[in-house]
């Protein structure tokens, strides 16, 4: 099956369970989100894309920090879920970005969240093309990924080099399903946004928190020992 196909059935499977996890579970919770959170610029009347906003948590927390969101997704059923918790309050839309973002105009928004979503999309260099065009000179792009150090160990590589289809099984949510994404090395993470004119801002390998100590243990000692995601804050220079 097509990779985009496997990602889009694996999170139209998800997206209610996502939804109702999402909340408190310790590497989004306790770890990942924190992490982004905390890079955050002030917010107050900017206008803000959340990019693969899954059930709309981040969105959420866009809106009480005062900015103008827009967020989208691939899939129906992540879209529903974030309607439901952000009602009409944010600017939902169904979006590939895979594809061609048409529908945002040139220099569009202040602020591009997008995290743990861009994985799933092998070319980064024409995503974000898409992104400096449609961000405002000065505005700044952040987002969250595997770390590669992580990833070349957990999936077990020969092919660092390579931007690499992978796939695991994720049991955390409940429910059985296949996640395919793309692993790829440090300077595969770095040079598309170089590249594309991006200027590098903060870079945060994160630390789980005391809450991820007190829900899992176990997991919060590996990730004390070695980091599984990257947060990039990059600024669109021109
Ligand atoms: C791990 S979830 C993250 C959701 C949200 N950003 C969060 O951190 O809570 C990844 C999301 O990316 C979305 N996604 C994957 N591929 C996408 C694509 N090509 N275009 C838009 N969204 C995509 C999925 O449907 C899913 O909701």
């Amino acid at each position: 099956m097509a990779h985009r196909t496997t990602v889009y059935n694996a999170y139209q499977k998800l997206a209610e369970q996502y939804a109702a996890l999402i909340e408190t579970k310790p590497h989004n919770a306790y770890y990942e989100r924190p992490a982004m959170m905390k890079m955050w610029p002030d917010l107050e009347g900017k206008k803000v894309l959340d990019a693969g906003c899954g059930p709309g948590l981040y969105a959420e927390k866009l809106l009480e920090r005062g900015a103008i969101v827009t967020a989208f997704d691939i899939s129906e059923r992540m879209m529903a879920e974030a309607r439901k918790r952000v009602g009409d309050q944010a600017d939902l839309r169904l979006v590939d970005m895979t594809q061609p973002l048409e529908m945002f105009r040139k220099d569009q928004f202040d602020f591009i969240n997008a995290p743990l979503c861009i994985d799933y999309v092998k070319d980064w260099r024409s995503l974000f093309k898409e992104f400096k065009r449609i961000l405002k000179p000065g505005g700044l792009f952040q987002f969250s990924c595997g770390h590669p150090a992580f990833d070349a160990q957990y999936y077990n590589t020969s092919k660092y080099f390579d931007v690499e289809h992978v796939q695991c099984t994720w049991t955390g949510f409940g429910i059985e399903v296949v996640m395919p994404s793309y692993r790829r090395s440090l300077q595969d993470i770095f040079m598309p946004l170089i590249d594309n004119g991006f200027q590098i801002r903060q870079v945060v390998e994160p630390l789980p928190t005391v809450e991820f100590k007190k829900n899992d243990f176990r997991r919060y000692l590996s990730l004390v020992q070695r980091p599984a995601f990257l947060c990039i804050q990059s600024e669109c220079l021109i």
